[in-house]
């Protein structure tokens, strides 16, 4: 009973409550549709967790999505040997980054008066959540070795059941306890999404993986 309802109410859960609250969002506080940037109160470590967590993290998710999504890709992708190898190397040393730039981030809003002083009880269960998924991340693929591997017998098949309104939860009730925390800590963070400023990746600003970084700068002069 505790499965079904961590592996199937509360996954269908979090994806209910992220839309109708987004939509929500969207229709009464249009302007809040981001990540109100700090940049100005603080720039230096700002930048450097900034752009190493975001090329890590949508690497990552890019590929939990393509494994999920095309199952048979992913298999080819990997291969055997050397291949899986590189890819699950990979994998780490990216998770790896997420774990340091967003530990930056955190550090960077307990460190700095004025960034402390703008960052909401939202932002830290935010930050804290997504602490916990990265770390959680690296230390499944660390000690669960070949998790690309065992992800297509395991996750994507219930996330496809799921997908089809079929759940099927007996490939990931046997796992070990902190793969399964990780798992579910993916739908927490999708139930986070209108809440917070994780909204930002709902107006997907993938342009800003190329775009000139911008900088923002006081147009007065400073008392
Ligand atoms: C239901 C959703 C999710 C599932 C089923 C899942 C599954 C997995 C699995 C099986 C691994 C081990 C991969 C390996 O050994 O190479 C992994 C690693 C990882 N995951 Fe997730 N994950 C989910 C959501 C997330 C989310 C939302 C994040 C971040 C916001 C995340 C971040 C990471 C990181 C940083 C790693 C370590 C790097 C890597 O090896 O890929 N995961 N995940």
């Amino acid at each position: 009973m505790a499965d079904i309802v961590l592996f199937v109410v509360f996954p269908y859960a979090a994806v209910i409550v992220a839309v109708v609250m987004s939509v929500y969002r969207y229709l009464d506080q249009r302007f809040t549709y981001s990540s109100l940037s700090s940049q100005l109160l603080e720039n230096g470590m700002l930048s450097w967790a900034s752009v190493a967590w975001h090329y890590s993290i949508v690497v990552i998710l890019l590929a939990h999505l393509l494994a999920a999504l095309f199952p048979g890709v992913w298999a080819a992708l990997l291969g055997g040997g050397a291949r899986l190898a590189l890819i699950e190397a990979t994998g780490m040393g990216l998770g790896l980054i997420a774990v340091l730039s967003m530990a930056l981030f955190i550090w960077r809003r307990l460190a700095n008066r004025r960034v402390r002083a703008v960052t909401s009880w939202g932002d830290w269960v935010l930050l804290v959540a997504l602490l916990a998924q990265v770390v959680m991340g690296f230390i499944v693929a660390f000690a669960y070795r070949w998790g690309g591997m065992w992800y297509l017998h395991t996750a994507a098949p219930w996330l496809e059941s799921l997908v089809r309104l079929d759940p099927q939860i007996a490939a990931v009730t046997p796992l070990p306890w902190l793969v399964k925390l990780h798992f579910l800590g993916g739908f927490v963070l999708v139930a986070l999404i209108p809440f917070t400023r994780l909204v930002h990746i709902v107006t997907i600003p993938i342009a800003y993986l190329w775009r000139p970084y911008r900088i923002v700068i006081w147009n007065r002069r400073r008392a």
